[in-house]
């Protein structure tokens, strides 16, 4: 048998190295190696290329090649988790055999989403709740003070991942929550639980597991100040769908966004709102992302954002203001600063207005992240008012890729777009040409197509 070896594992990216060093050799991060035991491959006889080397040999146990069209396979079975918005998350349901993470904040409320999701599918797929963290008593304490039905849902305080196992063997649920993965550890290594290594390869026994036997796993992740879980990276690509659940401090809506998903799409996302009885679903969540205030303010702009499977109504703000510095600041959350930049140049060079002596900030409201371009055009309307400090004309929606050289490209999903905002009372939107559709109206709502930066900005104020 081989001998275990040390390796030296960064905790931001994974990857290995042979001794430690300051610097990671792979992402650049300083002081991020931590020390790994790693176990002979194969207990009994043989590394791992031995046992290669026997199948190139042509044991019987060799996997055989197939005309890929002759695979019989079957559309992965999911099984709803009880909760919409969490079943959209997942991709249209949780499959079996999963692996899913799901990280956020402490107190987001990750073990409530999970204790009601394991509830709800009590008696389609039967679940394990493993808790680290609290005992049984505060377990039950909360399921009861939430009016979560707990019967035939079994619990579990135990970190040690072969003890865990060991019951799962016994009792075969369908499901098992490990809530959270920076307690559990395993006897195999020396290393303190919660350090890298013992996270990584407690997750991997259970990603191992949930393979073999078709369980479906949910891991549990705080996200540390780094905003990572566990070292991020390293659990990231050994599970199926990486979930994080989010939220603004003070707000009660929460937002649980696919960030991987092997089987669904990312970007998804989930909308729930926090209350004395557990999370309640948000199925039509536009609403809540505007800011709320009645009459239009300067430096603010709805837009039609596509996260997802549906549009979703978001007001993206920005404030712009004489800098005293040298290097004036362009604050960016919500979006991608240096999208915003970009942004800014193209709105000096082609709409003819410089900011270059102003601080720019733009946020996105609501603590939504807006990834594609159709927020490029809201969010220069926004600037534009902030700069001008007189509002939009009221109850005005925009959306629209803005390019280099001025242009204002289509979207994906017009339509769907439009139809939101006018669902939603909006007057009048302004979009890009090839998304307006010819009558120059959605219902009530009257649609401009622009072509250029300088006809939107002139239609905006
Ligand atoms: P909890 O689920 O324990 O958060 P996490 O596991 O992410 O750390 O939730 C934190 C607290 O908030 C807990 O005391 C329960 C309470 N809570 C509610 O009262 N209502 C809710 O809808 C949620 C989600 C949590
Ligand atoms: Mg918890």
């Amino acid at each position: 048998p081989g001998k275990a070896r040390t390796a030296y594992v960064c905790s931001e990216c994974g990857a290995d190295h042979n001794k430690w060093q300051g610097q990671c050799g792979e992402c650049g991060g300083w002081n991020t190696l931590s020390e790994f035991v790693v176990e002979p491959a194969a207990k009994a006889g043989g590394s791992v290329a031995a046992s290669r080397r026997s199948s190139w040999a042509g044991k019987a146990d060799a996997p055989s090649v197939t005309a890929l069209k002759d695979v019989r396979h079957s559309e992965e079975a999911r099984v709803g988790t009880g909760i919409g918005e969490f079943d959209r998350v997942l991709g249209g349901g949780l499959v079996h055999g999963s692996v899913v993470l799901v990280g956020g904040d402490p107190g987001i409320g990750k073990s409530t989403l999970l204790l009601q999701a394991i509830s709800k599918m009590a008696q389609t797929l039967p679940g394990l709740y493993v808790t680290g963290e609290e005992s049984l008593a505060q377990v039950a304490g909360r399921a009861a003070r939430l009016g979560v039905p707990v019967d035939g849902v079994h619990a579990l305080a135990e970190t040690g991942v072969e003890r865990i196992l060991e019951h799962a063997v016994t009792m075969r649920p369908g499901l098992i929550v490990a809530d959270s993965v920076q307690t559990l550890w395993t006897e195999e290594l020396s290393a303190a639980p919660g350090s890298v290594s013992q996270v990584r390869e407690s997750a991997a026994r259970l990603v191992r597991y949930a393979k073999e036997t078709g369980t479906a796993v949910f891991l549990v992740g705080h996200v540390t100040k780094e905003g990572g879980i566990a070292g991020p990276r390293v659990l990231e690509h050994m599970v199926d769908a990486v979930l994080y659940f989010e939220g603004e401090s003070g707000s009660r809506f929460r937002v649980l966004r696919a960030f991987k998903n092997r089987f669904g799409a990312v970007n998804e996302l989930g909308v729930f709102a926090m209350g004395e009885k557990g999370l309640r679903e948000v199925p039509n969540p536009s609403a809540i992302f505007l800011s709320g205030s009645q009459s239009p303010q300067p430096g603010s702009c709805v837009m039609v954002t596509r996260e997802g499977t549906r549009p979703l109504l978001v007001e993206v703000q920005a404030l712009v203001d004489a800098s005293p510095l040298s290097n004036p600041r362009r604050v960016a959350v919500g979006m991608e600063g240096n999208r915003l930049a970009m942004l800014l140049a193209v709105l000096h060079r082609h709409g003819g207005i410089g900011v270059g002596d102003q601080d720019v900030f733009v946020n996105v409201v609501g603590g939504i992240r807006v990834q594609e371009t159709a927020a490029d055009l809201p969010v220069l309307l926004a600037v534009l008012s902030s700069l001008r400090d007189r509002p939009l004309v009221d109850r005005t929606v925009a959306f629209g890729e803005v390019g280099l050289s001025g242009e204002i490209r289509p979207v994906p999903n017009g339509e769907d777009r439009l139809k939101e905002a006018a669902t939603h009372g909006f007057k009048r939107a302004i979009v890009p040409k090839g998304n307006a559709p010819k009558s120059g109206r959605v219902g009530e709502m009257e649609v401009i197509g622009v072509e250029r930066l300088a006809d939107a900005l002139h239609a905006g104020t």
